[in-house]
């Protein structure tokens, strides 16, 4: 107090100009002892803001550590750069909903906190010895997704990704891209292959329209599949013997995902003889279904 009271007696010099004017002071209040308790106040009220701003950072920093650190970081980026494009296609994606992080395809340091640490060991995506460099994609991906890698690595495509020409070739983010994931219905499926597969630059220009084709059947099947599970669905509320029904399910249904691989081969005999065998499974099934509602209908049940 005593100290207060001799700072706030140099700051009432220094202050004379424009000392507090109060018409509430209360009775015995002197100008000094005023002033010595606003100074009091002011050193209570930044000591309090010290302490919620670190509260806060400390705060932020747990967030940014529990949503890894890449993202939180990329998010205060310059705006328009890279690094925060990349983020905001992240966001919001498939990807970013299953928690697959950044470090997951690129490497680095999630945990750590300056971008130093975090990015030790990583390369740029344009050096050839990084994961997500166009050599690597399939295989970084093929990670998580070894059905579409198995079938991938048998195609034409992946030839010509490990020849002397790789930029020539799709990879796995030419079709789905690689921040923001997406996938390719009967609709966009011809106009990506026709990006190089056209009568101008002469590789299999035909492709174009059998990849729709392929694609259409895809797709119809996967109806199909959805009609058949609900119908199971259906009988079973009503208390029907669905027994055989789920059976030939869990047929189709792996069949039908066998066929979603293939595609990854880009062989268009095999794949639509997969789609078939999943459409045939669909079908089985649900007649299946439609055999032990009518039976339990006839039985009065
Ligand atoms: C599913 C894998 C995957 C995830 C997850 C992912 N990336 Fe990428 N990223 C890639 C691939 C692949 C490329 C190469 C881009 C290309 O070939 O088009 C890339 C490229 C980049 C680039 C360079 C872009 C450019 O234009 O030069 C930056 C920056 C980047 N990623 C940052 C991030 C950040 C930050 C995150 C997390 C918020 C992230 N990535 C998450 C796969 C991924
Ligand atoms: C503390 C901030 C910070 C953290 C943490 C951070 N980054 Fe970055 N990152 C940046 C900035 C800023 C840039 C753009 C400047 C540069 O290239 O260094 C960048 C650039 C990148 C690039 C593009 C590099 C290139 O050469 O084109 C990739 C890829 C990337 N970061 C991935 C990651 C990944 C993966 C993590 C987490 C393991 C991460 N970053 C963590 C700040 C950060
Ligand atoms: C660390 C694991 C992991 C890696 C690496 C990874 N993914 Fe995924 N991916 C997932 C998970 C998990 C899902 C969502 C669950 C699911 O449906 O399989 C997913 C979903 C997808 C989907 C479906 C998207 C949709 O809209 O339905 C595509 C396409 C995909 N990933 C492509 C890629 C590509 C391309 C790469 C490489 C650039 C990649 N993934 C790398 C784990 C991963
Ligand atoms: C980035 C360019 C590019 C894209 C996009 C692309 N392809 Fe290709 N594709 C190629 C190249 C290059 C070859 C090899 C041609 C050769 O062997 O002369 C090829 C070969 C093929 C082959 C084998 C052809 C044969 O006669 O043996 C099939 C099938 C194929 N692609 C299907 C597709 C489908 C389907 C799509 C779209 C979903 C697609 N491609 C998109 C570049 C591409
Ligand atoms: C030339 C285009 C093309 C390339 C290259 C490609 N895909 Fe696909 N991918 C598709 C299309 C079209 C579909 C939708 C049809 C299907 O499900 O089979 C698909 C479907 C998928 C799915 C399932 C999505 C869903 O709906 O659940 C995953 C996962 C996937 N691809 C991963 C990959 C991976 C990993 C690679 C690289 C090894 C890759 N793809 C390369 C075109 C491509």
């Amino acid at each position: 107090m005593n100290g207060g009271g001799q700072a706030s007696g140099q700051a009432r010099c220094m202050h004379a100009g424009r000392r507090l004017v109060r018409t509430d002071r209360p009775a015995g209040v002197t100008d000094a002892t005023m002033h010595a308790g606003t100074l009091l106040a002011r050193v209570v009220f930044a000591m309090t803001r010290l302490l919620v701003l670190v509260m806060a950072l400390l705060l932020a920093a747990r967030s940014t550590a529990a949503a890894g650190g890449c993202p939180g970081c990329h998010r205060g980026a310059p705006p328009g750069s890279a690094a925060v494009i990349a983020v905001e296609r992240w966001q919001g994606s498939v990807h970013a909903g299953a928690r697959v992080t950044c470090d997951r395809c690129h490497g680095g340091h999630p945990e750590a906190t300056t971008r130093e640490g975090a990015h030790a060991g990583m390369v740029s995506p344009s050096d050839p010895a990084s994961p997500v460099h166009s050599t690597h994609v399939p295989e970084t991906c093929g990670r998580c997704h070894d059905p579409q890698y198995q079938e991938f690595i048998r195609s034409r495509h992946y030839r010509v990704l490990q020849g002397a020409a790789p930029g020539e070739a799709p990879t796995c983010v030419t079709c789905h891209g690689a921040m923001h994931t997406e996938v390719l219905t009967p609709e966009t499926v011809a106009a990506a292959c026709a990006r190089c597969h056209n009568t101008r630059d002469g590789v299999s220009p035909r492709i174009p329209q059998e990849a729709h084709a392929t694609l259409d059947l895809i797709f119809y099947a996967k109806t199909t599949l959805e009609w058949s599970r609900d119908a199971v669905v259906h009988a079973r509320a009503l208390g029907r013997e669905v027994g055989e029904a789920e059976q030939a399910m869990v047929t189709a249904e792996a069949a039908f995902h066998a066929a979603e691989a293939k595609w990854h081969s880009f062989r268009f005999d095999e794949i639509l003889a997969t789609v078939e065998r999943a459409y045939a499974g669909a079908k089985a099934a649900k007649r299946a279904v439609d055999d032990a509602v009518i039976r339990g209908a006839l039985e009065g049940r």
